[in-house]
């Protein structure tokens, strides 16, 4: 049995988005987790993932481990006490810890294949909850946008605890994604920002207001076909990402380079300290700015349209 979940990049409104301010997400589906179940000869669970280096018996880790709270919180959830006789391959093309879903998005491929594979196919309102159960155990306090633009596999404006809608897009346009190729865990960036914002709750609270109304800017400009006008909210997002501290000197200067080839406005994505940053390029300079990406030290770009 397989299943697959795709990446994810945040357009805007990361981090103000855990103080409950809208956020705009959309799937990435060039990259993705894929998993496939199957039986096995060998008695147990066995796990599969080259990607990070783990060949082990389920009932090897430790029950926090991320993968295996995955498996174990499922089975509790469908009622199975004994591990049944499977092997489990999962492999991934999403870069761990850079702010395009890996964790969230592992969860959602594994819960999939595994719950088909037993005969309890679970629909994805369920997957979406059991996701966010998962997140909060190894991200502190995640949003949840992360497991609803993946679970969905759509475009979201989200607001923490309402429910979830979509967005339309009145007229296409092009992200380029750049990978500083630094690991940088969502749990600490967030954990740093509820810091700042414990100590200074006023002055958060505006950066957050400021966040959100960009958020809500750009799902209009969005859903009324001007997406060029996203090219400066996402260059004030950005700013405002950087008075929560959460931008780096490499996001900086990859931001810089692709303003420089030509790009309407960039900004970090995600976690940020590390990870990736998106760009609005017209489409005829998406290659442009990809290359300049990868002159100013990218590890990796992706350009992804979207409709
Ligand atoms: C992570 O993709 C986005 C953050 O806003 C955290 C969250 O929403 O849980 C930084």
């Amino acid at each position: 049995m397989k299943a697959s979940a795709p990446g994810k990049i945040i357009l805007f409104g990361e981090h103000a988005v855990v103080y409950n301010r809208p956020a705009l997400a959309v799937p990435v589906t060039q990259v993705h987790v894929d998993v496939e179940v199957s039986d096995s000869s060998r008695r147990g669970g066995f796990i599969n993932a080259s990607g990070i280096d783990l060949y082990a018996e389920l009932n090897s880790l430790p029950a926090d481990h991320p993968i295996a709270s995955v498996i174990l919180k499922l089975f509790s959830a469908l009622g199975i006490s004994q591990i049944p006789d499977i092997e489990i391959n999962i492999t991934s093309t999403i870069p761990v810890a850079s702010g395009l879903g890996s964790g969230a998005a592992v969860s959602v491929a594994l819960i999939r294949a595994l719950s088909s594979f037993l005969f309890h196919p679970i629909p994805d309102d369920e997957v979406n909850l059991l996701v966010y159960e998962i997140e909060k155990l190894h991200h502190g306090t995640p949003s949840g946008i992360d497991n609803t633009v993946i679970t969905y596999n759509k475009p979201v404006y989200f607001i923490k605890g309402q429910p979830i809608e979509t967005f339309t897009v009145g007229k296409p346009f092009t992200i380029v994604i750049g990978d500083t190729g630094i690991p940088a865990p969502t749990k600490e960036s967030v954990g740093d920002v509820r810091l700042l914002w414990l100590k200074d709750k006023t002055r958060f609270e505006e950066i957050f207001d400021l966040i959100g109304q960009t958020s809500l800017i750009a799902r209009r400009s969005i859903e009324s076909g001007q997406p060029e006008l996203l090219g400066e909210l996402m260059d004030q997002n950005h700013a405002l990402l950087q008075q929560l501290t959460v931008s780096s000197p490499e996001l900086d200067k990859l931001i810089d380079a692709a303003r420089k080839a030509g790009a309407l406005g960039a900004k970090l994505s995600g976690g940020g300290r590390g990870g990736n940053m998106i760009a609005l390029a017209e489409q005829a300079k998406a290659e442009s700015v990809a290359s300049a990406l990868i002159s100013a030290g990218a590890r990796q770009t992706i350009i992804t349209e979207i409709s």
